[in-house]
């Protein structure tokens, strides 16, 4: 896949058909000046633990500490973004890049975003849900596309990563320094008092989560799983999958979130979601906090490593165990297709071919595992 050779073309005709496919959603939505420093607070770097046990120079690898003005600028910015955005102090985060917005391959059907956007319109009960979804950009050009589509977005500055722009694939540096940036984001948003569905943009809606996500408030996170283990509460052998969960603002999940943050030092060579299941399955997080944790069923809530076994039920299908950004748009512009199909049959009344309904198989995801 060759990353330095963008077809303006291509763009434009993802741009053109994403507008035609959304420009009856949207009411006006105007938008404030863009962005200028980090929003960031200080407070979430230089924690005494964590300086004490990180033998980097703290000004280097804890980022930049911004005059007051501009913290102050754009934390009002994310308040009142997260207020437009949320339903009963509920909000949708996705966070997306330039290699999310943008399609430079040849062949390239169309960009993550705009399948990711496409999923909500196709979706049954999704299409309004695009209301409560904030749309985080770490890059100008993910952000500028963002606007341009007249999506809720806010500009996340990244502190010590100059370009977060490029596609980071898996266990990369970057990828993992992108990771840590966007749990210390979540953490300010449940600080502040929203809870949020966070979502990858590599996983496709199909049906409102809401109505499958339990609404009792003592839940505090329910998470997806690359791997059911059968019981929705037992952390046992349990791959949870931090690309998409629900999670409720308490002082219990605030205390989880900074837990898990704090071992970004302490860390290396692991992702932030492998620290999550180390903190669950080996540190007993969930009773040291007194958590209620929820394991999402992959029945509902699915992905490419185990597909969901019934398309009656299906929720979301999350590009999992998948390598690069191009297999997963072509593997999930298939699943689309697969749910276009199913929801013909569907109508059609044809019962037998709606219960025998299988998914394409994700080719150029297990392909993207070699060489
Ligand atoms: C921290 O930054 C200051 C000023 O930017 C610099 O003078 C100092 O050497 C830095 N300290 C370390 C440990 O890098
Ligand atoms: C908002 O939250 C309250 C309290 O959790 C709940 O009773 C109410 O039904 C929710 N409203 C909507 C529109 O979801
Ligand atoms: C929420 O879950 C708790 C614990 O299982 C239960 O005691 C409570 O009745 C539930 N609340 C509602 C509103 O269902
Ligand atoms: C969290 O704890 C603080 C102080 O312990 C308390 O004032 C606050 O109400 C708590 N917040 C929630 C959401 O429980
Ligand atoms: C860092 O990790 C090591 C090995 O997992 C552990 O022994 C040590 O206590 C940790 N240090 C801190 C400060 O958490
Ligand atoms: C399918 O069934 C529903 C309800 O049973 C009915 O209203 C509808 O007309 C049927 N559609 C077709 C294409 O037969
Ligand atoms: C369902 O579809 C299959 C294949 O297209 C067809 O053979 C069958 O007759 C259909 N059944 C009904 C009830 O329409």
């Amino acid at each position: 896949m060759d990353k330095n050779n963008p077809k303006m073309q291509t763009l434009l005709g993802n741009v053109a058909i994403a507008t035609l496919l959304f420009s009856s959603l949207f009411l006006f939505y105007s938008w404030s000046s863009s962005s200028s420093s980090s929003f960031l607070p200080s407070q979430f770097f230089l924690t005494p633990k964590q300086s004490s046990c990180n033998n980097q120079p703290n000004n280097k690898s804890s980022g930049i500490i911004h005059g007051n003005e501009n913290e102050e600028k754009n934390h009002n910015k994310l308040d009142s973004a997260l207020a437009k955005a949320s339903r009963n102090k509920t909000v949708i985060i996705a966070i997306v890049n330039k290699a999310y917005v943008e399609q430079d391959d040849a062949d390239g059907e169309s960009t993550m975003l705009d399948i990711f956007l496409r999923s909500f319109w196709f979706g049954e009960g999704t299409k309004s849900l695009v209301d409560n979804l904030l749309i985080v950009a770490v890059d100008e050009t993910a952000y500028d596309r963002c606007r341009f589509l007249r999506l809720n977005c806010f500009r996340l500055e990244s502190d010590g990563v100059d370009d977060f722009g490029g596609e980071k694939l898996y266990m990369s540096n970057d990828f993992i320094k992108m990771m840590w940036t966007r749990t210390r984001f979540l953490l300010d948003i449940l600080k502040r008092g929203y809870n949020f569905v966070f979502t990858d943009t590599d996983v496709v809606w199909l049906r409102n989560p809401f109505s499958k996500l339990s609404n009792n408030e003592t839940e505090d996170l329910q998470i997806s799983t690359d791997k059911f283990n059968g019981d929705s509460w037992s952390p046992k052998n349990q791959l949870i999958n931090t690309g998409f969960y629900f999670v409720r603002s308490n002082n219990k999940t605030i205390s989880l979130f900074e837990t898990w943050y704090g071992k970004k030092d302490n860390s290396t060579g692991q992702k932030e979601q492998d620290v999550l299941l180390d903190m669950i399955r080996n540190q007993g997080i969930i009773g040291k906090l007194g958590l209620r944790v929820r394991f999402l069923d992959t029945l509902y809530f699915s992905g490419f490593c185990q597909d969901s076994k019934d398309f009656r039920q299906v929720t979301t299908v999350h590009a999992n165990c998948c390598r690069s950004i191009f297999a997963k748009v072509k593997d999930l512009n298939a699943v689309l297709r697969d749910w276009k199909q199913f929801r013909r049959l569907e109508s059609s009344n044809n019962s037998s071919m709606v219960a025998n309904h299988k998914w394409s198989v994700h080719e150029a995801c297990w392909n993207s595992w070699k060489g």
